[in-house]
């Protein structure tokens, strides 16, 4: 996160969004890292469906004196915040991660980091007709299929609305699988629209992907 953040200006305050905090690891270890260490100036919110987990985060950074540090208990589809510099979402479960880019991408943040995961959305959406029907054929490689394109055409779409996007690999395969982190930087230049429109067209009507729900919300 620190060379994210070399990369935008943190001259005021950066408020800051994780969305599907669950249990709150990333959230508290970012924000301490961000405030104690790096003595960036942050206010970091917490998004969370379940209000158990809510009530036990707010309880411990209260206990920590981590007095911008704060957690609600919402859907993901009605946080809105007047104003969002960064995105995080580690692990939200299926279409909660699109959810969490189009906030971004609708606040104009300056940065959105996700590390998605379950890509059932799509897997449900590939029809029958793809042109690489073999590639699908067995099931393990269908999710993966499923996986590599749900986020292609999600960092397509970013790429699209102006951030640039960077996908790597975060954390060994030894630890889990699900350690693919997508990186957008808004740059707010929203060049090669259409050519990005051809390109997401061209991969949904490929592998007959009936829809995108990052594209639905888009739109
Ligand atoms: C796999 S957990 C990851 C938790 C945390 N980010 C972490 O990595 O430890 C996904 C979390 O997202 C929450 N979630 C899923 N959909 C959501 C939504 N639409 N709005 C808010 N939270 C959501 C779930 O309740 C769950 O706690």
């Amino acid at each position: 996160m620190s060379h994210w953040f070399e990369k935008i200006d943190h001259s005021t305050k950066l408020n800051i969004v994780d969305m599907g905090s669950g249990k709150g690891y990333l959230t508290f270890a970012l924000y301490d890292y961000l405030k104690n260490q790096l003595r960036i100036n942050v206010s970091v919110t917490g998004v969370e469906l379940r209000e158990n987990l809510v009530d036990l985060c707010n309880e411990i950074s209260l206990d920590c004196d981590f007095n911008d540090l704060q957690f609600i208990s919402k859907d993901i589809r009605d946080f809105s915040a007047e104003e969002i510099d960064v995105i995080i979402a580690l692990h939200a479960c299926d279409t909660a991660t699109d959810l969490a880019i189009y906030k971004g991408i609708n606040a104009n943040a300056k940065l959105i980091v996700c590390a998605p995961c379950c890509h059932k959305q799509v897997r449900k959406d590939m029809g029958s007709k793809s042109q690489f029907k073999a590639l699908t054929k067995h099931g393990v490689f269908e999710e993966r299929q499923a996986e590599m394109l749900t986020d292609t055409i999600r960092s397509l779409l970013m790429e699209r609305e102006g951030f640039k996007t960077k996908v790597f690999e975060f954390i060994s395969n030894e630890h889990t699988r699900k350690n693919v982190m997508m990186v957008g930087h808004n740059t707010n230049s929203k060049k090669n629209r259409a050519k990005i429109n051809d390109e997401v067209k061209q991969l949904k009507d490929s592998f007959n992907i009936q829809r995108h729900e990052l594209e639905d919300l888009l739109s």
